[in-house]
């Protein structure tokens, strides 16, 4: 049975991508903040697995989490970077510098501090697979999205960069970038604002984490000759980063 350890499994995409993997197989290291969210997945999980919280963003919390991991749970296989998410939506200009600090240090630190714990073990057994979740805001920019899209752009030039250090270890590095996603990505970027989250969906059908989670089940079933390096999954109502059909 091979082991994925998914980060930001609490909610959304990593949630169901955890319940996924585990319906096909997977033995589960499921990480988050919240314990008790982990702990209602664990429930719904069909496969051996282990909860493990820290915050991506505290760098000691992050290598003390995963050295705490025992066998069989501390062979990762396929690590999925998903922490992750958006703080605000304003102009440059009169954006909060928490929110940039929030988005630099979660996003990007983050799914550094974790590569970076885990990397050995899979250059030492010259195997396993990393997905990094990105987004289409890290292809593009859109108005407002300034350092969440370049948090995102960080993890696309990241995941090419890492593909090329781990090339001859026969590991496999890419990166998934979605669209839109009901989650409760915009509930945390607005703050608990629920209309204002709500209206970032509406008129739309915006992907379900459903959704990613399948294209992720992708890139991990294909061969292990065959690496999906980069896939932009976007709802067909949506053709950009910022075009977006509300008409239907
Ligand atoms: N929804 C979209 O439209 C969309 C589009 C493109 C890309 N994405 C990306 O997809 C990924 C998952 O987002 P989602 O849509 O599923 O949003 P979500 O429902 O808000 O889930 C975010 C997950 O990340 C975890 N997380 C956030 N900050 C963390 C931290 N400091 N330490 C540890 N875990 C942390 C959260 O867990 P805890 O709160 O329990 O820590 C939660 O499990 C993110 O990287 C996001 O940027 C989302």
């Amino acid at each position: 049975m091979k082991t994925a350890l998914i980060t930001g499994a609490s909610s959304g995409i990593g949630w169901a991508t955890a319940l996924l993997l585990s319906k096909q197989g997977f033995r589960l290291v499921i990480c988050g903040r919240r314990q008790n969210k982990l702990q209602a997945l664990s429930e719904a999980l069909e496969t051996p697995h282990q909860i493990l919280t820290f915050d991506v963003r505290k760098r000691q919390e992050v290598f003390d989490a995963i050295e705490r991991l025992e066998a069989p749970f501390n062979t990762i296989d396929l690590l999925v970077n998903n922490a992750g998410n958006a703080h605000g939506l304003d102009p440059a200009h009169e954006a909060s510098l928490d929110d940039w600090e929030a988005m630099i240090d979660g996003n990007v630190k983050g799914l550094l501090y974790v590569t970076k714990a885990l990397l050995p073990q899979m250059i030492a057994r010259k195997n396993g697979q990393i997905i990094n979740v990105g987004s289409i805001a890290g292809k593009e920019a859109y108005p407002k999205g300034n350092v969440y899209c370049a948090s995102k752009a960080a993890v696309d030039r990241f995941t090419e960069g890492l593909r090329l250090d781990c090339n001859p270890f026969g590991i496999r590095v890419g990166a998934i970038h979605p669209g839109l996603v009901a989650t409760e990505f915009s509930e945390v970027r607005f703050k608990g604002d629920q209309p204002r989250a709500a209206s970032v969906y509406a008129k739309l059908q915006a992907l379900t984490a459903a959704d990613v989670a399948q294209a992720i089940a992708y890139m991990v079933a294909a061969p292990a000759h065959v690496t999906i390096a980069d896939l932009t999954i976007l709802p067909t109502d949506q053709a950009s980063a910022y075009v977006v059909n509300r008409n239907t």
